[in-house]
């Protein structure tokens, strides 16, 4: 099939060269000419495993191209709309100038009976919408909703191999070939037996979102217990074992730590909650406020418990943070816990070395007030607190004892505050160490 994708972000990228690879043609399109340039030349413009060894070989085989020029979309008999949906600067809804700006870019360039795919992540009632405005400028086309649920880090294999696929399509006559045109699409995930749910837009738009709050209270709830558990003695990674076991509830998104962050959980929950307000439905999703507040504590308890370390008061104490990105595997670090944590502590006056294997580029751009060192023993030497904030694998390997002889040695048990849980506790105090988990 004949495909454009609009939006090269982290979704768009990844779609249109997950497509190329099923032997679709496709065209990328996007307004940052560095980054068009650079996807043509297959490199990933950001770190997302296997994703730079699929443009290449997209690019290679003549199915996959990338271009400013929107008018190179006119061949393409599907285009997906991949474009972000930022928290608006005003307030806590989405906004939705680029979602509405490609559906305009399109309208004029669309064949007869080509098929507009949203992608984006958008509130309940925008694909109505903009159903409406395709209707009316341009009748020939249709509009589907096909929501994404890529994890950043496994980009690639949730691209090829979905858990489910999500149509949401016009309830017309229309909807019967608008699902077989995505059929086409997805015939080899379809073949390998991907379930496939199919809906009406509203569903599909509310499937993302739905699924993005759930994922966001499992964490924040298991975060609420790692507050109890401090409290009264408790071991929260205990408790998630242990309730893990029960397959209703299951281990998974448990994790105890510095809570969620990223370019999409924060700001999805936020947007869901605003738009339930608009409807006049703001009491069905109240809680997610108390899932927000839950998971912002988590930053400011980790700073507190940074101070707690120095009787109240960071100032001029050397602390270490490893890790940057939102999570592993990622380079990305939009709403990412460990750069509040770092900023907080700098703000206190602390001299904060942070590190991250792939993150640094990006930290830099957004706090280039803080110390970064890209080398792990030198981002330790000298420590007076090292503070895990990312559980990349080289920081849950990492030997105490080896770290512990490049921080200070002014005081008898430097400390580690694990705001992952995922360290050893016996371990690092066995070689040394003050260690300090969250909820444990
Ligand atoms: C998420 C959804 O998983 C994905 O389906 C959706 O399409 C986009 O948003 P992503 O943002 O890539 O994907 O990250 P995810 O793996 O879901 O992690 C989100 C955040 O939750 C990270 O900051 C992670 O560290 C945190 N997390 C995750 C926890 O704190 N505890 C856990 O147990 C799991």
């Amino acid at each position: 099939m004949r495909i454009s994708v609009i939006g090269c972000g982290y979704l768009g990228a990844v779609h249109a060269a997950a497509m190329a690879s099923l032997g679709h043609d496709v065209v990328g399109v996007d307004v940052d000419a560095s980054r068009v340039e650079q996807l043509s030349l297959g490199e990933a413009p950001f770190y997302e495993p296997g994703l730079g060894e699929l443009l290449k070989a997209g690019i290679a085989s003549g199915h996959l191209r990338f271009t400013t020029d929107i008018d190179e979309v006119a061949a393409a008999s599907v285009h997906f709309v991949a474009v972000g949906t930022p928290q608006s600067l005003e307030g806590k809804s989405a906004d939705l100038t680029y979602v509405n700006a490609a559906v305009e870019g399109l309208i004029p360039r669309l064949a007869p009976g080509s098929l507009v795919v949203g992608k984006s992540t958008v509130p309940v009632g925008t694909a109505e919408e903009l159903a409406l405005l395709i209707g009316q400028r341009a009748p020939h086309a249709s509009l589907a909703w096909n929501p994404e649920f890529l994890r950043e880090g496994f980009a690639v294999q949730d691209t090829l191999r979905p858990d489910r696929i999500v149509y949401g399509v016009p309830s017309d006559e229309d909807a019967k070939r608008v699902e077989q045109l995505l059929d086409q699409v997805y015939a080899q995930a379809l073949t390998q037996g991907t379930p496939k749910v199919v809906t009406n837009y509203a569903t599909a738009e509310l499937v993302k979102v739905a699924a993005n709050a759930f994922l966001a209270t499992k964490i924040s709830f298991i975060n609420a217990m790692a507050e109890i558990s401090e409290v009264v003695g408790a071991d929260v990674t205990q408790l998630a074992d242990a309730i893990g076991h029960d397959n209703r509830i299951g281990r998974r998104f448990l994790n105890a730590g510095v809570g969620f962050g990223g370019g999409c959980l924060p700001k999805d929950i936020r947007a869901f909650a605003a738009r339930a307000e608009e409807l006049g439905l703001g009491e069905s999703v109240a809680f997610l406020h108390e899932v927000d507040a839950i998971n912002m504590r988590r930053r400011s308890h980790v700073i507190e418990l940074a101070e707690s370390v120095f009787e109240g008061d960071v100032y001029g104490k050397r602390i270490t943070i490893l890790g940057l990105s939102f999570k592993p595997d990622s380079d990305d670090v939009r709403d990412s816990p460990a750069l509040d944590v770092a900023a907080g502590l700098h703000a206190r006056g602390a001299q904060v070395v942070a590190t991250d294997p792939q993150g640094i580029a990006n930290a830099q751009t957004r706090l280039p007030e803080l110390m970064f060192e890209v080398d792990l023993p030198d981002a330790l030497r000298n420590s007076e607190l090292v503070i895990l904030l990312t559980e990349w694998a080289q920081y849950k390997s990492l030997d105490p004892h080896l770290a512990r002889s490049l921080v200070s040695n002014q005081t008898d048990r430097v400390t580690i505050i694990d705001a992952r849980n995922v360290l050893d506790p016996e371990n690092w105090q066995a070689a040394g160490w003050r260690y300090l988990g969250l909820g444990r």
